[in-house]
């Protein structure tokens, strides 16, 4: 089969579009042939070699993907996924090898796409919308009327909280860089902040001088602390990324990684507690080990997606040999959106 490879840690130009063995689905995996790929950062953070436990090179990056069922190799652990039967259209969320035509993934991580959604609006749900509504309401608990601070509000896991935000009639404030502005308008945001112009505690704190219920941040370094300061009692920062990490060229830096680290707050649980606030941290990959939650949450997304309340923003999609492409573009903060990579 055709997969795009990563030859070295480094910046986009380390893809390869090579021939591979095909992948054999084992006991308890599922056969896919792939058509649509969603890129996340994640997928940037694997090629650069800063993703935990991501393999040494050369190795197929990326981790969702949507296709059609080939194949399903029994005698898996029971109880894991819904049954499925060759022909489905479906997702799935290996933890790597998405940039291919095949892929053999775990049943526990496939979900049956609802009748009708494109594999493109499927490739483009399942990390985005989970991360953000297992952020906002699994584990933060936001109602009706709260206000949600979130960061890079045009980014694929932003934009997925936002519609989720006005869909449950939250107050949205977000950040992004002066060109996404008025996409930020588009969207619902309440109070549209350029982070270049303004500082965002600032306009926050005006327009809710007692702070707010919740901020969703996922630059990370100097950033977390900027945006604690924006809860108000109740308030809960959910920290779920680090993106100070990445940088503007793709190239791996570790001097950029420890000032990131070295500016990262440290927060005191007394501090916590006097102040009634929470630091929440979200990891989608550890989520998984909690299938049935996670099934749930993503049956309730296809729900939302079916009855109209959201519908993923798909900024620009590229064929799977253009992955390079699709990574830079990321890096210069072109995208409004999802990215996907497409195989025919
Ligand atoms: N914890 C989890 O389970 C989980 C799951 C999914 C994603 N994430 C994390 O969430 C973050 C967003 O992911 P995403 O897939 O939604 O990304 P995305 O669509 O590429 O959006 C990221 C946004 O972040 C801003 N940004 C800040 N620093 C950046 C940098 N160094 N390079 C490029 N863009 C930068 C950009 O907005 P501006 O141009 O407006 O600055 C960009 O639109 C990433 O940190 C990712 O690792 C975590």
């Amino acid at each position: 089969m055709r997969a795009l490879v990563v030859r070295r840690y480094g910046p986009p130009e380390v893809f390869e579009s090579q021939q591979v063995p095909d992948p054999q689905a084992k006991a308890g995996e599922v056969l896919i042939r792939v058509k649509a790929i969603g890129v996340n950062f994640a997928d940037l953070l694997q090629r650069m070699g800063l993703y935990p436990a991501t393999p040494k090179p050369p190795f197929i990056p990326g981790l969702e993907i949507a296709g059609v069922v080939e194949k399903i190799v029994e005698g898996g652990r029971r109880g894991e996924g819904e049954e499925l039967k060759p022909g489905d259209a479906v997702v799935a969320l290996p933890h790597f090898n998405a940039y291919a035509e095949w892929a053999a993934v775990p049943a526990s991580v496939v979900y049956r796409l609802p009748p009708g959604m494109p594999f493109e609006d499927g490739a483009a749900i399942p990390v985005n919308y989970l991360t953000a509504h297992h952020a906002m309401f699994t584990m933060g608990n936001l109602q009706p009327g709260d206000r949600i601070l979130i960061h890079g509000a045009a980014g694929g896991v932003a934009i997925a909280a936002v519609q989720l935000a006005r869909a449950k009639g939250l107050v949205v404030f977000g950040t992004a860089g002066p060109a996404k502005q008025e996409y930020l308008r588009k969207i619902g945001v309440d109070h549209p902040i350029d982070y270049e112009k303004s500082n965002f505690v600032e306009v926050v704190r005006k327009f809710a001088p007692n702070g707010i219920e919740m901020v969703m941040d996922a630059v990370g370094g100097k950033s977390f602390a900027r945006s604690y300061k924006c809860l108000g009692p109740t308030g809960r920062l959910v920290v779920y990324g680090f993106s100070a990490a990445a940088g503007p060229d793709g190239k791996r830096s570790w001097w950029r990684n420890l000032v990131a680290f070295a500016q990262t707050p440290r927060f005191h649980p007394l501090k916590l507690m006097g102040q009634s606030v929470s630091v929440i941290g979200v990891n989608l990959g550890q989520v998984q080990s909690r299938g049935a939650l996670l099934r749930g949450e993503l049956d309730e997304l296809f729900r939302m997606y079916t009855a109209g309340k959201i519908k993923p923003a798909i900024g620009k999609t590229f064929p799977l040999d253009q992955a390079a492409a699709a990574h830079q573009y990321i890096h210069d903060r072109k995208n409004i959106g999802k990215v996907i990579l497409s195989v025919k």
